[in-house]
């Protein structure tokens, strides 16, 4: 078995996944470039190894659950185990997300991707998580989907626009993590649940005000947690985020 630290990112080709494929490249570690279209993995890889980062690719939709398989496969080929998964893909699904005028069709296509989808991407690489000494996931989510955040007082200032697709999925998200923490618990395994904050990236139109490096920050903080650290928590980089 390889001695290298391996991790894995999904929707590692853009945006917050491929900063933080960047920054865990950065500690030395290979990383898995998970990515759906060839072409957008070939050239971010080639960026990533352009960088110093020992950046391989894996051909991955968080949909589909051949490719999972298939990813999960390649891993074990490649190096065996996996110490570290960052489930980053995600949509937001588009819009109207009114809940008056929203078509369910898109509830049912971001669930799939955001929820689902994590949960198949680790699922099928639990086994190759159980052969690590620190096994690591990280659940991108966000405060959007916290729901002290929505029914707060400061709603307005902190909780998003109304998007009854996203917003629900990223709390869906939350809740799930938590049953894999419980599950897992006496287990060396640590998942949490990390938001970048809000990122300019193409999910919002380059509207957010912090840069994907700034936004990948803690991803890599939960990434490299040490073994007594948390996990069924839900962090940004100012702490503990209200669920
Ligand atoms: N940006 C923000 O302000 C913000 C705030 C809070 C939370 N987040 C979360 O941070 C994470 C990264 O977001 P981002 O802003 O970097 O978004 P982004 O730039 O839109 O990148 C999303 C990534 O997910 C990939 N993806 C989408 N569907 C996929 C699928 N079915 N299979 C595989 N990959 C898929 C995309 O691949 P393609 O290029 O092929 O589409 C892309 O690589 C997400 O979980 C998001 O919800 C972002």
């Amino acid at each position: 078995m390889s001695e290298r630290t391996i991790a894995l990112v999904t929707g590692a080709n853009k945006g917050i996944g491929y900063e933080i494929a960047a920054g865990l490249g950065a500690l030395g570690w290979s990383v898995g470039v998970g990515a759906r279209d060839d072409q957008r993995r070939k050239t971010a890889v080639e960026r990533l190894c352009a960088a110093g980062v020992d950046a391989f690719g894996v051909p991955l939709d968080v949909t589909d659950d051949a490719s999972a398989t298939a990813a999960a496969r390649l891993i074990e080929d490649q190096a065996g185990h996996l110490d570290v998964l960052v489930n980053n893909a995600a949509i937001t699904g588009g819009t109207p997300q009114e809940p008056t005028r929203v078509d369910p069709a898109t509830i049912r296509t971001v669930m799939e991707t955001n929820v689902i989808g994590v949960i198949r991407v680790t699922n099928a690489m639990m086994p190759l998580l159980r052969r690590s000494a620190s096994p690591r996931i990280v659940n991108m989510s966000s405060s959007v989907g916290s729901l002290a955040r929505q029914s707060g007082p400061a709603r307005e200032q902190t909780a998003g626009p109304v998007a009854v697709a996203y917003a629900p999925s990223k709390t869906f998200l939350n809740a799930v993590t938590l049953q894999y923490a419980r599950e897992l618990t006496g287990t060396n395994i640590l998942i949490n649940v990390g938001c970048p904050g809000y990122v300019a990236t193409d999910l919002n139109g380059f509207r957010g005000v912090r840069t994907p490096e700034q936004g990948a920050a803690i991803a890599i903080k939960l990434a490299t947690l040490p073994d007594d650290g948390p996990t069924g928590q839900f962090f940004d980089d100012a702490g503990v985020v209200p669920w």
